[in-house]
């Protein structure tokens, strides 16, 4: 008998290209988050809220052992997770490293009993891809601009019906920054309990709304939920690498048996701050920063896009620090990003990394100048296609 030949290993090809260039470049908006916090930054935000609290952990941070925490989270961490969502357990909760961990024992633990999997795309493609790369097959849902990236619940319900037994959800939305309706929500979770199937709900970009009403958890709405979140968007703390998972307390007791095997425990440091950044008051300064950076900028990048003239436009997001811009050059999308990083200094998502040609993805939850000065980098760039022949039309071979 032989084995099956492996399938070809997929890149994370949006990930490939941030992490090889985002710290060579000179201006970075390929992020989806907001400008990170410093830890001086966090405990300042706390000081006036949770003065106790924060001195506490100042005090404590030189002599803090580096030892393994609890490898689920620490059982404040985790009671403070469970706190944001309605009637839950603290121990439906597994820390992860970051959201991306947090999938990445999902799709293990619910592949083995589901192969087929559905997933609304665009998305972020980590799950899609480890679904094909793990052998489970795919069954794409396509959201539409032209339907404001909302998606069509009857589109949900004939893949369900075609056999898929997982759908991802990703809401808000990577990369649209689109918000899930909350009628579409409703009929989708009705579909996903007529077939028994499970829904798992990236959840990281929710409390990075521009208007600060928070999205709807999936959590609490259905039993088959695995619902993952992280620090790196809303909360300005991606390098903390700190992310959950939160669904049944069966499910976590399973989730937890395999982050055994992909990390063992989430940093103790990460766990410490991560602790303060959800203490109730320190939570709420901190996503109010992040919607002052989100809401300014999403103004001075409006102001860019009307400068261009027609040459781009965009969706406005909803939620993250994500525009996706459609521009007009007829130049594929990942020979503009190259462009603009080799000649510019400056790093974006190529479109065709979510099978969005025509399209660029610009993260503006940077420093104000910073962001200026990247944008007009790029309107350099998009005008100087006004005249140019010379470039080939979308997709079309070099
Ligand atoms: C939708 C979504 N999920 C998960 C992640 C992973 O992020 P992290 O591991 O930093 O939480 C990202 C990162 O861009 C994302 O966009």
């Amino acid at each position: 008998m032989t084995s099956p030949l492996p399938r070809p290993f997929l890149p994370f090809e949006m990930e490939r290209w941030q992490s090889t260039w985002e710290h060579r470049v000179e201006i970075n908006l390929s992020e989806s988050g907001v400008h990170p916090l410093s830890t001086r930054e966090l405990l300042e935000i706390g000081r006036s809220t949770a003065g106790d609290e924060v001195e506490a952990l100042s005090r404590s941070l030189l002599d803090l052992r580096h030892e393994y925490g609890q490898s689920n989270g620490s059982d404040r961490l985790r009671a403070r997770i469970a706190a944001l969502y309605p009637g839950a357990d603290p121990a439906g909760v597994v820390v992860t490293q970051g959201g991306a961990e947090a999938n990445l024992v999902s799709l293990w633990r619910l592949l083995e009993q589901a192969g087929d999997w559905a997933a609304l795309l665009p998305t972020y493609m980590q799950v899609p891809g480890l679904v094909r790369n793990l052998g489970g097959t795919l069954h794409p849902v396509r959201l539409r601009e032209s339907a404001g990236w909302q998606p069509d619940p009857d589109e949900v319900e004939a893949t369900f019906r075609a056999g898929a037994r997982v759908l991802l959800v990703t809401n808000p939305n990577n990369p649209t920054g689109a918000v899930i309706e909350a009628e579409r929500m409703e009929a989708i979770v009705a579909s996903a309990a007529r077939h028994g199937s499970w829904i798992v709900a990236d959840e990281v970009y929710s409390g990075a709304e521009l208007d600060g009403d928070p999205t709807p958890t999936v959590f609490g709405q259905y039993p088959r939920v695995i619902c993952t979140h992280s620090l790196s968007k809303a909360y300005g703390l991606p390098g903390l690498r700190l992310g959950w998972a939160i669904s049944s307390p069966e499910m976590a007791a399973d989730l937890w048996a395999r982050t055994d095997y992909t990390s063992i425990a989430p940093a103790t440091l990460s766990d410490a701050l991560a602790t303060l950044a959800l203490e109730p008051s320190i939570r709420s300064g901190v996503l109010k920063r992040t919607r002052s950076i989100l809401n300014a900028n999403r103004a001075l990048f409006g102001e860019w896009v009307d400068s261009l003239e027609g040459r781009a436009r965009f969706h406005p997001p909803e939620a993250g620090a994500i525009a996706l811009v459609n521009y007009r050059a007829q130049v594929p999308s990942m020979e503009i990003a190259e462009r603009l990083r080799a000649d510019f200094g400056v790093l974006v998502v190529a479109g065709s990394h979510f099978g969005l040609e025509g399209t660029l993805r610009l993260g503006f939850g940077n420093p104000a100048e910073e962001l200026q000065e990247g944008l007009d980098r790029i309107g350099t760039l998009l005008r100087s296609y006004d005249s140019g022949t010379s470039t080939p039309p979308h997709g079309a071979p070099s």
